[in-house]
């Protein structure tokens, strides 16, 4: 696939999605980006600055209707499905809903653009899925037991792909994202993160464009029908992260660690007096420049996703 492609986004309102909208409207081997979705937890605002893009289109609609998913992927030659409810906590609530979504929702999209002669889906897998495997690094064929009703519609997901390939020869990719961060993420989410970091290994959001994007145009045959880790590839411990963030903001102050339950742990550091958002980059970017603009409190509130 090298030009005049067709992609449909869904969930492309929502933080990945949106920053993938952003590269693929750029990509010169694409003729139209159509996103899907129904605003959930994706902002239209996440949009504003492609609107007026000549191969941007916008659908508002549900991933449970299946006619939706249908007249989505009408005249789309590749999908990349990030459309799903995130938030483990969310999940252990309503397991119903995150069941619906991410589960009836992902198969939907599948039969969809089975049916309507879709090469390839690339969609958002997770890290959930290794569960309470102890193993590190984390090898993709190495699983253990799914944690949360989120973590089961995740590995749902994998297994649904593999059985439509096998099945019915449509290709996929999965991209296991590891917990990723960046601009466009929602501050005031399910965790109103400011910074939402996290346990196991970090990555900024241009890493995850960066694979969908491989994942999406790849002719290499032996590249599809897998799932895939998307992380950084090393390990920053919370100790460190504290550090780097003390060197940037000149601050000698000690963190404030608070656990909480459902296998969620939330903590907080408290530097400043009001909490903004920022980012950190590697090379701390965003971080400076929101410490440069605010000077407030810094809560980062840690979730695995
Ligand atoms: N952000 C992470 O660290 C992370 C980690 C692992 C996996 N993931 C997965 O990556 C994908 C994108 O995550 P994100 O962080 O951008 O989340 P997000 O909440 O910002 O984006 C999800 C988007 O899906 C849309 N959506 C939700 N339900 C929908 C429905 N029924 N119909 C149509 N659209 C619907 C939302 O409105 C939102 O725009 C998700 O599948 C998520 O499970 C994310």
């Amino acid at each position: 696939m090298t030009s005049n492609t067709n992609i449909l986004v869904t969930g492309g309102a929502g933080f990945i999605g949106s920053n993938l909208v952003g590269a693929l409207l750029t990509d010169e081997r694409v003729q139209k980006v159509r996103v899907l979705d129904n605003l959930a937890t994706g902002f239209r605002k996440n949009l504003s600055e492609f609107e007026v893009h000549p191969k941007f289109e916008f659908f508002e609609g549900d991933i449970r209707d299946f006619d939706t998913c249908l007249k989505a992927c009408e005249g789309v030659h590749l999908v990349s499905h990030q459309a799903a409810l995130g938030s483990v906590p969310r999940s252990i609530k309503d397991p119903l809903t995150t069941h619906e979504v991410n589960i009836t929702g992902t198969l939907n999209i599948f039969q969809a653009a089975l049916q309507q002669g879709v090469k390839r889906v690339v969609f958002a897998a997770s890290s959930s899925t290794y569960g309470d495997s102890p193993g590190l690094p984390k090898v993709e064929d190495k699983i253990g037991k799914p944690l949360s009703p989120y973590a089961v519609t995740k590995y749902v997901n994998e297994l649904y792909a593999d059985v439509f390939a096998r099945t019915y020869g449509i290709e996929y990719i999965g991209l296991r994202y590891f917990n990723v961060y960046g601009p466009k993420q929602d501050p005031n989410g399910a965790y109103a993160a400011v910074i939402p970091l996290f346990f196991k290994a970090a990555h900024f959001v241009d890493n995850a464009v960066e694979a969908n994007l491989l994942s999406l145009f790849t002719d290499n045959k032996e590249a599809v029908n897998q799932i895939y880790n998307v992380a950084c590839g090393e390990r920053t411990s919370l100790n460190q992260l504290w550090e780097m963030i003390c060197e940037v903001a000149g601050c000698t102050q000690k963190p404030i660690m608070v656990r909480t339950g459902m296998g969620i742990s939330l903590i907080v550091w408290r530097m400043w007096e009001r909490q903004k958002s920022c980012w950190l980059t590697k090379e701390n970017i965003y971080l400076k420049k929101a410490w440069k603009k605010h000077s407030s409190t810094i809560i980062l509130y840690l979730k695995i996703v």
